[in-house]
């Protein structure tokens, strides 16, 4: 039988991982299958316990488990540890974690859409799971500034505390000057977008938004002012493609599996 693989989390229903990593194991010539699995929100831990007794071998952890996920490792990843949480299992006897987001987001920015951080000054914004996943990996990547700036302007300032490099404020305090601009917050899967001061965006700026899949309010402010709009698809790729050598030991090319997508 084919080793087992599937996503994990709470919806599960619209994601792509299952078609990027069917994609994968056929180019690859692995032999692997790849499912998805919707964990009620109070059992995340036995969905996982159920899945390895059946034998599965590896699972992605999406919305809401990542940290959740991370408590349930026995060993996790040196990017994983400051992270504080996992959006990959590996299911040995013990269960070993990993976070593949942020190095997905940095080869996304310097290999598909030609931006190297390195150098460059970056506001994240948002400062829940999903952007504690890539702080390590955008200050590793060498970025000269990195603000991380929040609705909840404490939730900011503590999650820069636990990075040497990093700065934490609210959106009130920013003053322009970045390069890189990514919504790393939630607000678009309500149809909103944080606050910004003026002139935050413009010419000459990427404005980089994780969710993928629709036309967010950040994206429309961001072109609205001129600068580079992109979404997050080339980020869920690449943290694909980490996870996937993570379990197989192969590399799968990202480039032909993003412009399928891309062209729907
Ligand atoms: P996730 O794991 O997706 O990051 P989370 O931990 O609930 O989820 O964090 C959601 C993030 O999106 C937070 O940074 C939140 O800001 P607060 O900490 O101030 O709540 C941010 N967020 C959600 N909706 C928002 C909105 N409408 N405007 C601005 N920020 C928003």
């Amino acid at each position: 039988m084919a080793d087992r693989y599937a996503l994990i989390g709470n919806p599960v229903a619209h994601s792509k991982s299952p078609w990027i990593h069917a994609e994968f194991a056929r180019a690859t010539g692995q032999d692997l299958s790849y499912g998805a699995i919707e964990a009620p929100l109070e059992g995340f831990a036995r969905a996982v316990e159920a899945f390895r007794a059946a034998g599965g071998k590896g699972l992605n952890v999406t919305l809401p488990f990542k940290q959740e996920a991370y408590a349930l490792c026995a060993e996790v990843s040196e990017r994983a540890r400051p992270a504080r949480a996992v959006n990959t299992l590996v299911l040995r006897e013990k269960i070993f974690g990993d976070n593949t987001d942020g190095v997905g987001l940095v080869r996304d920015l310097a290999g598909n859409l030609k931006l190297d951080p390195r150098g460059k000054r970056l506001l994240l914004m948002g400062a829940g799971g999903a952007a504690q996943g890539v702080v390590g990996a955008l200050l590793g990547a060498g970025v000269s500034r990195l603000v991380i700036a929040n609705r909840t302007a404490a939730r900011a300032e503590a999650l820069a505390a636990r990075f040497s490099g990093a700065q934490g404020c609210g959106y009130d305090a920013l003053a322009p000057g970045f390069d890189i601009v990514v919504n790393a917050t939630s607000a678009g899967l309500s149809g909103a977008a944080p606050t910004l001061p003026r002139a935050i965006l413009g010419p000459g700026v990427l404005a980089y938004e994780m969710v993928y899949g629709r036309d967010t309010p950040f994206l429309a402010a961001a072109r609205a002012a001129g600068a580079r709009a992109c979404d997050g698809l080339g980020m869920l790729v690449e943290q694909a493609a980490e996870s996937f050598f993570l379990w197989r030991g192969v590399r799968p090319a990202t480039a032909p599996v993003l412009e399928r997508l891309r062209r729907g």
